[in-house]
């Protein structure tokens, strides 16, 4: 197994791997990869959704998303379609996945099904670094907060997404909720400080004046986007990522109108998150 960096702080690439076909020693490898880096790229798998799903089982365990649609033969992997003549994709805006969960998913496995001849990158952020490099000032005042995270602004009733033309694709608007987090936690696995607020979940600082802890939010965000704690993956045939949804950011660029894209998903369960 080979690992290199993807790009300046932000992911890795593993290569001369199959994770269909991994030993105990090269998962155990893995793991200690995925602890330090949350992000990981794969090139060139043969990996079918009966792989993917051994994979995510051999990693820890699943949880089914709310509102996205599964496959037919497996309700563990999630689509992530956009059709020819939709305009809308799913994740086209920064954010992390199930923040809006009390206990929000560790990681999610996403494998390229089918690709549009251009266009429809994934962007990722690396937070723990971008944590690190936040003014002494940003720090003190972040220390000690909790935000809110939701859905109900994305799947609920009059949410986001039911107005565009991904509602035909989603389920589950009776099933939307939130959840208050700390505002910097502890990685359970690597130890260190990240900054767990994200552009797609996260509503406020709890006990805050809105408006308020919007700004301190935006800066936040401005901060985060910045290219020395983003990457960008152009997909190809057999990519797959697997990325830490407690340490990192990820958005789907929506650039290939005409043409259709389906990824599948799986993800994988997390635990309480421990303020720092
Ligand atoms: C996701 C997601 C990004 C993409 O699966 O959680 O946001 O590029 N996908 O499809
Ligand atoms: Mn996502």
């Amino acid at each position: 197994m080979k690992v290199t960096r993807y790009s300046e702080g932000c992911g890795v690439l593993i290569s001369d791997i199959q994770l269909a076909d991994l030993s105990d020693t090269q998962l155990a490898d893995l793991r200690t990869i995925f602890a330090e880096h949350g992000l990981l790229f794969f090139r060139d798998q043969d990996f079918s959704p009966q792989d993917h799903l051994q994979f995510a089982q051999r990693f820890g365990s699943i949880v089914v998303n709310k509102f996205f649609r599964a496959t037919e033969e497996f309700p563990e992997i999630a689509e992530v379609r956009k059709e020819k003549d939709q305009h809308t994709n799913i994740g086209g805006g920064w954010h992390t996945d199930h923040s809006y969960d009390d206990i929000p998913a560790m990681g999610s496995i996403l494998v390229a099904r089918k690709l549009p001849e251009t266009g429809g990158d994934t962007q990722f952020a690396n937070l723990a670094n971008a944590y690190d490099a936040l003014s002494p000032k940003l720090k003190s005042l972040i220390e000690n907060l909790r935000a809110v995270h939701s859905n109900k602004h994305l799947y609920g009733e009059n949410g986001l997404y039911r107005m565009t033309d991904l509602a035909e694709h989603l389920g589950g608007m009776d099933r939307v909720g939130d959840a208050t987090h700390p505002v910097v936690i502890i990685h359970p696995e690597s130890g260190r400080k990240v900054l767990y607020v994200n552009p797609g979940h996260t509503i406020q600082f709890e006990g805050w004046d809105f408006t308020e802890s919007r700004n301190i939010l935006d800066e936040l965000y401005a901060h985060v986007t910045q290219p020395q704690f983003t990457c960008s993956f152009k997909w190809s045939p057999g990519s797959v990522t697997f990325w830490d949804n407690r340490c990192t950011w990820h958005q789907a660029n929506n650039d290939y109108q005409g043409q259709a894209r389906l990824m599948h998903r799986i993800t994988l369960a997390g635990s309480a998150l421990t303020a720092a």
